[in-house]
């Protein structure tokens, strides 16, 4: 499948767009959908309380943004309109665009675009937002896997200016097509990836954020290695950055590179450990960080 870039012309127009998942992410972009695209937003997740504070997270950054003056008092009440909670999928039926970020297991991942086509049209884009799992192994039970596309936020989804769009050998132009304004419509800038592990940027950051937890784990202290990469010059140290992607999700992306790639990645006991703990530095309550949680 060649990964030119799509002809904008045959980009679906966007009316409505479902949110599988409430969590750190699905939120984030859900706030970036109302703002961007301007049309309702409906989330979803496995039960009332997950929804609703999906929601309250969404409505509050929203009240955020006008109280920082970005938004003024009618754009804020338009967001909040446009935003809406639901258990039932079937709140689903009239969206073209789905994208989901629930946890990353491909059966889970498998179970929700299943339920998903039962209710959407034939037409309807269907996203993943997948860190490291085959977007080619999400769509293999799909009855239309062409309408499957990659779709990859990097957090924080306000701030990062890349989406990385992912092409499986199935995907077609107008899917493709349609992801691609979709990114730019969002603000952000888009690159067709191909469908393989860590798609390019989460392969470069597990090589990365793999070697400093195995300095660690092979006897370096923790502050000796963020110490040491600080001076790189990235926005974060490799560690800051794991709390930041959030440690089971940063544990599941070298899982899946030392799976694909035994001989050139590494996992990490150590930090399925700590993501047990849920964290590694201290926080104040301002949620600066404090040295070391030992
Ligand atoms: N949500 C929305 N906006 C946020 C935010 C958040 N969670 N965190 C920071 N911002 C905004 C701030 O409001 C601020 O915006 P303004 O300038 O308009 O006020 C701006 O970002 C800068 O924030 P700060 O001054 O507070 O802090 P900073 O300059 O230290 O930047 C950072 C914070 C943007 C997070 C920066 O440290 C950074 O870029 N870190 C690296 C992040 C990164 O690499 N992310 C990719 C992770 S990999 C991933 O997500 C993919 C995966 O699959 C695992």
């Amino acid at each position: 499948h060649p990964a030119g870039a799509p002809s904008a012309d045959l980009a679906k127009k966007i009316t409505k767009v479902g949110i599988v998942g409430a969590g750190l992410m699905a939120s984030q972009f859900a706030l970036l959908f109302v703002r961007k695209l301007k049309v309702p937003v409906v989330i979803t997740d496995i039960d009332q309380a997950r929804v609703d504070k999906g929601v309250t997270s969404i409505r509050s950054s929203i009240d955020e943004l006008q109280a920082k003056g970005r938004i003024n008092a009618d754009e804020s009440n338009r967001l909040q309109a446009l935003i809406s909670g639901t258990t039932d999928i079937a709140d689903f039926s009239d969206a073209d665009w789905v994208i989901e970020a629930v946890f990353e297991e491909l059966q889970v991942k498998r179970d929700v675009f299943a339920n998903v086509e039962r209710v959407v049209s034939e037409s309807c884009v269907l996203a993943t937002n997948t860190s490291s799992l085959s977007v080619t192994a999400i769509g293999a039970d799909l009855a239309h896997p062409e309408r499957l596309v990659g779709f990859h936020f990097f957090n924080p989804v306000a701030v990062m200016p890349l989406v990385e769009v992912v092409n499986t050998d199935v995907t077609d132009e107008e899917t493709l097509s349609t992801a691609m304004v979709v990114a730019k419509t969002l603000g952000k800038s888009a690159v067709i990836t191909r469908d393989a592990p860590g798609f390019v940027v989460n392969r470069v950051l597990a090589k990365l954020l793999g070697e400093a937890m195995h300095a660690v784990e092979t006897g370096t202290p923790f502050e000796v290695v963020d110490r040491a990469t600080a001076p790189f010059g990235l926005p974060m140290t490799p560690f800051e950055l794991l709390e930041l992607v959030g440690l089971t999700v940063g544990a599941h992306v070298l899982d899946t590179h030392h799976a694909a790639f035994p001989d050139r990645f590494f996992e990490s006991e150590a930090l399925h450990r700590l993501a047990e703990h849920g964290r590694i530095f201290d926080r104040d309550s301002k949620g600066k960080r404090r040295g070391f949680d030992k």
